[in-house]
């Protein structure tokens, strides 16, 4: 067998060279096509047409020997043909865990009827904190703890410049541009200067909810968010509505669902509670509609701010969060 093989390496090697000889940059055939440029057009018309069909005929002998003698190579080596072998695969890519959800929920709140719209990464103070009623000594900024940058000054006067570290600043901008009826979901990356751990990150997602209309109440807030949670996590999960404090609504919530490992048991994943927090919600508060120059007496609405990451986490059981964004294809290739 080696002896055909070698045999056959030969014959293939044979093949080039009669290639070169006959077919090659050097051959007498190319230096003739090469010569017809100095003819006149008549003559080269007719030798040309003559030396193409003599140039396609030696190509394809020579095809026809090439697959011939490779047919007889595979044959000698003992090498059939499998059909019945699958085909090669191609690598195929895939949305990130977090963007599939973040589209997800989305397309949830568009079916309820909010418009998807997105806001700025790098955001003024001025929206992040002050029109959302957090003014400068207030103690919700250390939770949220900033990246500044150098602004160039072009707004007005003691505006500065940070990465945002919620998505609730689109709340101001639409209020401020858009008249009611509004209804919106923002979703978008923030950024917090914090130290980072299984939990934490400097980066994560989040997605804003915002309606503001004439007799919005707190009933309208409870039944879009039951709704949400109905179609996302389903309607055996149990949720949890409680009173919680942000600046900007009065009064304020936070929602949770059942956690999905223990059924409310409780265990590691819920920290033992049964419960997880998904996120926080309220009426927006009467100052932050002023501020927006919406008049209060006229108009309520509802707002809600949701946290991605943990959604996957809890759904998966992932318990690091530096897993979404430290790249590493054998985690990512999960989902
Ligand atoms: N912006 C808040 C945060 O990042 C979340 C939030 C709470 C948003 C209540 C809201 C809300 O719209 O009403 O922690």
């Amino acid at each position: 067998m080696a002896l055909t093989e070698l045999a056959g390496l030969d014959q293939t090697k044979g093949l080039e060279e009669w290639r070169i000889a006959y077919l090659g940059k050097k051959s007498r055939l190319t230096e003739l096509l090469r010569s017809l440029a100095t003819l006149p057009l008549e003559e080269r018309k007719e030798l040309g047409a003559a030396t193409n069909i003599l140039k396609n005929e030696l190509e394809s002998e020579y095809k026809q020997k090439e697959d011939l003698l490779r047919n007889a190579g595979i044959a000698a080596a003992g090498v059939g043909i499998d059909v019945s072998l699958p085909g090669r695969s191609f690598p195929k890519g895939h949305l990130h865990p977090v963007s599939r959800v973040l589209t997800e929920i989305s397309d949830i709140f568009a079916g309820m009827g909010f418009q998807v719209v997105e806001g700025p990464e790098v955001e003024w103070d001025h929206y992040t904190f002050d029109s959302l009623n957090i003014p400068p000594e207030h103690p919700s900024r250390d939770n949220m703890a900033s990246f500044w940058l150098d602004a160039p000054p072009k707004e007005p006067e003691g505006w500065r410049m940070l990465l945002r570290t919620h998505t609730s600043p689109m709340q101001a901008r639409v209020m401020e541009k858009v008249p009611p009826p509004i209804r919106i979901v923002v979703p978008g990356r923030v950024f917090r200067y914090e130290a980072t751990d299984a939990t934490h990150l400097a980066m994560f997602t989040q997605i804003e909810g915002l309606a503001v209309d004439k007799g919005i109440t707190m009933a309208d807030l409870k039944g879009t968010l039951f709704e949400f949670a109905r179609r996302f996590f389903g309607p055996d999960r149990a949720v949890r509505f409680r009173t919680d404090f942000f600046p900007f609504v009065e009064p304020g919530a936070e929602m949770a669902i059942e956690c999905a490992v223990c059924r409310g048991k409780g265990c590691r994943l819920c920290s033992g509670s049964g419960w997880i927090e998904i996120l926080g919600a309220g009426m927006v508060h009467p100052r932050v509609l002023k501020m927006a120059g919406i008049d209060p007496d006229v108009y309520s609405g509802f707002a809600f701010g949701i946290g991605i990451e943990r959604i996957p986490m809890l759904h998966y059981g992932i318990d690091d969060i530096r897993l979404f964004y430290n790249g590493d294809l054998r985690f990512l290739g999960q989902f």
